[in-house]
């Protein structure tokens, strides 16, 4: 107790990382199969990896690097946002992943007691920046019902009404935990409310490359946006913890205080973890495309396990690698379920309540090979069957 009262509110006041408890959970059943990290179950393209297996000798790898990132990652990045994404005026800063750019962005455009605004279910990481850093006036609006794109009437609403407005508004397309994409339309309303009122708008495109059945994924730029990326999900390289912000170049000053955060956390992104971000970009996207295409099945088959909670229930998969389904409504502690399927039938899921959604379950459906995909549905579908006939017996 005498100790607590020495730490800081700002991380006290924090919630504790959901995928630390999970994994806490995972350690102590046995046997276990995991439905619940965002991970994808590939790893990094093999030539990118013979590329830096013979790089590591080399003094400049063991070196700081320029804090923005290596110039030629950068300059590669920059043609790979006009290629693919469509942003022609952005300046390119390389992080330790799209979390860390997240942290970076908020320290940069906010400050304690702003209030700022996401929407449910939101990405909890997200969540925890804001509140680590002091922005406590956390907005969160509603997501459409059916779809879970973001309410944007509500922000309208809530941007017109809100005095001083929120500084910032944060949406990731696709949605972790939705599983769901925010068409360009719905994005670019986003935006012109945004700009309209003055608050930024940071987009999350971590999983730009996962769209399923014909859906395509946009990205808008304008000197109110920011859009983020990473490295760890397109090209299984989680490890090596490289993303970026694609940051307007033409607002003064942006780039020189992003650079202060920058240098005062990792100070570059780890070098070598450049060199394999920038080897992969060379593999070209079908490298991508062919692994994301097969992660359809998986979705297939967890689709199918959800069907005992009833086919409205089941929401998300249009994009990322995330289902999102509701639980019979007597089940509003989701965690216990969570435990319970752990326990009961070896299956783990992350528990809605993380992500501002008690009630519900995300599935991930990139971290296992079908093989052991088939496995884990099995047991999700058992583990669903007997909750709703049965209970929690
Ligand atoms: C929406 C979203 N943003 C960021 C991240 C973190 O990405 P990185 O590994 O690049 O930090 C994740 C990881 O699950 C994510 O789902």
């Amino acid at each position: 107790m005498g100790t607590y009262l020495k730490l800081a509110r700002r991380a006290l006041e924090t919630e504790t990382p959901v995928m630390v408890q999970i994994q806490e959970l995972i350690r102590e059943a046995k046997d276990a199969i995991s439905l619940a990290q965002g991970v994808v179950y590939w790893q990094p393209p093999e030539r990118a990896l013979e590329k830096v297996k013979e790089a590591v000798w080399q003094p400049a790898i063991s070196r700081y690097g320029a804090d923005e990132g290596i110039p030629e990652l950068r300059e590669a990045l920059i043609k790979k946002l006009c290629c693919e994404n469509n942003l022609h005026k952005s300046s390119v800063m390389v992080t330790a992943g799209a979390n860390q750019a997240f942290v970076n962005l908020v320290l940069t455009l906010c400050d304690a007691g702003d209030s700022v605004v996401m929407f449910a279910p939101y990405y909890f990481n997200s969540y925890m920046s804001f509140q680590m850093t002091g922005v406590t006036d956390i907005l969160v609006g509603p997501g459409n019902p059916k779809t879970l794109q973001p309410d944007a009437d509500w922000l309208e609403k809530t941007l017109s009404e809100r005095k001083p407005v929120p500084k910032l508004v944060t949406v990731v397309n696709p949605g972790n935990p939705s599983g769901t994409y925010i068409p360009e339309p719905l994005l670019k309303r986003i935006s012109d409310l945004c700009k309209n009122f003055g608050s930024w708008l940071v987009v999350d495109n971590t999983y730009e490359y996962f769209m399923y059945d014909g859906l395509k994924h946009t990205c808008i730029e304008g000197d109110h946006i920011v859009n983020l990326f990473s490295f760890s999900k397109a090209y299984g390289m989680m490890g090596w913890r490289v993303g970026y912000i694609a940051y307007p170049s033409e607002v003064e000053g942006l780039g020189a205080q992003l650079l202060k955060v920058q240098d005062n956390i990792p100070i570059c992104a780890s070098i070598i973890g450049q060199r394999l971000a920038l080897h992969s970009l060379e593999e070209g996207l079908e490298w991508i495309k062919i692994r994301v295409k097969d992660l359809v099945k998986n979705r297939n088959l967890l689709r199918e396990a959800l069907l005992p909670l009833g086919e409205d229930a089941v929401k998300g998969g249009e994009g990322a690698i995330y289902l999102w389904a509701k639980l019979p409504d007597k089940y509003s502690d989701d965690f216990e379920v969570v435990r319970w399927l752990v326990r009961t039938h070896g299956v783990v899921v992350i528990p809605g309540c993380a992500s501002g959604g008690p009630g519900y379950i995300r599935i991930s459906f990139g971290g296992l090979k079908e093989a052991d995909c088939e496995v884990a549905a099995g047991r999700l579908k058992r583990g669903l069957e007997e909750l709703v006939r049965d209970g929690m017996v």
